[in-house]
């Protein structure tokens, strides 16, 4: 080696190294999420088809429309600007790569409603839906709200805005495909959902526990001050939900029971960040179709009869040489 190879230089950059992990609920989110990992192209949504023309309503298709629009503008969210803030204040080098993963798996949830909107929708009608979702005032509002902390939030705030949005805004969406899947109806796009909800879950879960840390490190005062800043959000935000939630199901007769299930959601919200529940709602409350529907847990894979039309992994080979004549 020569006198120059052996100068010691200050490091700049540091090598991520998973044999030194600072903490060890990165390394269980990391593998948590990679064993997740799922894509819509892989469920078979056009068996939903038959259903979709014969056995629901067009109000009923027009609601579960604009239900998945809505879904997407908040996933293209999460897979734009949500993640992407946040990944800065990682406090280890594996947390990045776990917010690299989720962002990754945010751009499939919001790609995974334009594969059921091709599958059940033509191209105009889609055209229209997102125009729609664009110009919707309480979509528009929610979305603003929630990426104004993310462009200008504290590390702490976008931690709060992240959650609110996945644990709580999501759910007056989630609503319809979970009625249906627990009614046995459009029961392939409500596998995505549920891929989705299960996603979800972990990444509340994480940066609630991420949040917390931080919460942890601040004096009781700011603590207090911060409580009061979260909660008036919530109440922000659940003001513009109410409006959206009237505007999306006054028609189909299903506003209240959605709204017990967003407030049941809130407080699950609350719950992530280490916080008191604020609204009085249970599981109880909530309509039982649909707390079937949300169980997470998967159900077994059947791939002959789809009964149980949880995802499939694919069968993996090596690739050849073969694989390059195109
Ligand atoms: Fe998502
Ligand atoms: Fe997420």
């Amino acid at each position: 080696m020569s006198e120059q190879e052996k100068l010691i230089v200050p490091t700049y950059y540091h090598a991520i190294n998973w044999n030194n992990v600072e903490d060890a609920i990165d390394k269980y989110t990391w593998e948590k999420l990679t064993s997740q990992f799922w894509l819509d192209t892989r469920v078979p949504v056009s068996n939903d088809l038959d259903d979709w023309r014969e056995k629901l309503s067009p109000l009923e298709r027009d609601t579960y429309s604009k239900v998945f629009a809505g879904l997407t503008l908040l996933d293209t969210l999460q897979s734009q600007d949500g993640n992407l803030s946040m990944i800065e204040d990682s406090r280890t080098p594996q947390e990045r790569a776990c917010f690299n993963n989720i962002i990754f798996m945010e751009a499939v949830h919001a790609k995974s409603y334009s594969t059921v909107f091709s599958t059940l929708l033509s191209k105009s009608e889609i055209d229209t839906l997102f125009d729609w979702v664009d110009t919707n005032v309480y979509m528009q509002k929610k979305a603003e709200i929630v990426n104004h902390y993310y462009q200008n939030g504290t590390a702490l705030q976008k931690k709060v805005a992240s959650v609110f949005l996945e644990t709580f805004l999501f759910y007056s969406g989630f609503y319809t495909p979970l009625w249906y899947l627990g009614n046995n109806r459009m029961i392939n796009a409500a596998e995505i959902i549920k891929l989705i909800l299960r996603d979800e879950s972990v990444h509340g879960t994480y940066i609630g526990y991420k949040f917390q840390l931080g919460f942890n490190e601040l004096s009781e005062k700011e603590q207090e001050d911060f409580r009061n800043w979260m909660y008036d959000l919530l109440y922000q935000l659940y003001d513009n939900e109410e409006k959206y939630v009237e505007l999306l199901y006054d028609e189909v007769g299903w506003t209240e029971e959605v709204k017990t299930f967003l407030r049941y959601n809130a407080n699950k919200a609350l719950m992530n960040l280490g916080q008191d529940p604020l609204f009085p709602d249970t599981a109880a409350d909530v309509n039982p179709v649909v707390m079937n529907g949300i169980s997470t847990s998967s159900s077994n894979h059947d791939f002959f009869s789809q009964v149980g039309n949880s995802y499939l992994l694919g069968e993996v080979e090596v690739m050849s040489d073969d694989d390059y004549d195109i």
